[in-house]
């Protein structure tokens, strides 16, 4: 499968690249620095740069392909702009590229708990932000999956999740997300779902397949 990833040079997507490789895949990164194609390659992805911030349009950017994962963020340090600009505008725009391409299935790395905003004003714009995007692909059409992830850890992961519709606040390892979204792209039973993802007792596939 030819896969592309918006936020290629993410924490989860670093992890998620060499998976992706080993599985026989193909994939695309997209960056938004030059400096950073040596490490996609390195994970075993290409590179194609652009700032999502900065183009209306990102589909000759996307080009064809059978998946695409949203695994971009403005992060941790950012204002309220570019939560909005990054973290759902960069999301709808992947939506919009994809039915511009014939792109069927999307991939949404979400979070946890958007339809309880909590924390200071910067944090609840972020997840006000992800819901309009997460609002905006279950409206889309696409096949979709989106993942909601409890607070991210860049602990070794073990391989073991708990999914589920709602679960509480917990974490997970980025490197067992990244597990979790290899199999959600190669396993076609799972699409138009949604579901929390913390750290368990299963192995992904099995938490997977109990799930759907
Ligand atoms: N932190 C948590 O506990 C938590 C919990 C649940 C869900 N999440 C979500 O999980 C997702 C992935 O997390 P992560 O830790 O892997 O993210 P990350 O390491 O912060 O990576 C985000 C990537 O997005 C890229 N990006 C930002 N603005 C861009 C733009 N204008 N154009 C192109 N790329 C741009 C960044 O590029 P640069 O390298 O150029 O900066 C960065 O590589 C995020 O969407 C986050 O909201 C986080």
């Amino acid at each position: 499968m030819k896969i592309v990833v918006a936020g290629g040079h993410g924490k989860i997507a670093m992890l998620l690249h060499p998976i992706l490789k080993e599985k026989g895949h193909k994939v695309t990164g997209l960056i938004r620095k030059e400096e950073q194609v040596d490490d996609l390659k390195e994970a075993g992805a290409e590179s194609v740069v652009v700032d999502i911030e900065k183009e209306d349009d990102i589909s000759e950017f996307v080009g064809d392909a059978d998946a695409v994962v949203f695994a971009a963020g403005a992060g941790p340090g950012s204002g309220k702009d570019r939560k909005w600009s990054v973290d759902r505008d960069g999301a709808i725009k992947l939506i919009e590229a994809a039915k511009k391409n014939g792109i069927d299935k999307y991939v949404m790395i979400s979070a946890m708990g958007l339809d309880t905003p909590r924390g200071d004003d910067v944090f609840q714009v972020y997840q006000q932000a992800k819901a309009q995007a997460d609002e905006a692909l279950r409206n889309s059409g696409l096949n979709y999956v989106i993942i909601k992830p409890g607070r991210l850890t860049n602990d070794e992961g073990t391989g073991k999740v708990k999914i589920a519709e709602k679960l509480d606040r917990g974490e997970i390892p980025r490197e067992d997300v990244a597990r979790v979204i290899a199999e959600v792209l190669d396993n076609n039973s799972i699409k138009n779902v949604e579901f929390d993802l913390l750290s368990g007792k299963d192995e992904v596939t099995v938490a997977l397949q109990e799930f759907v």
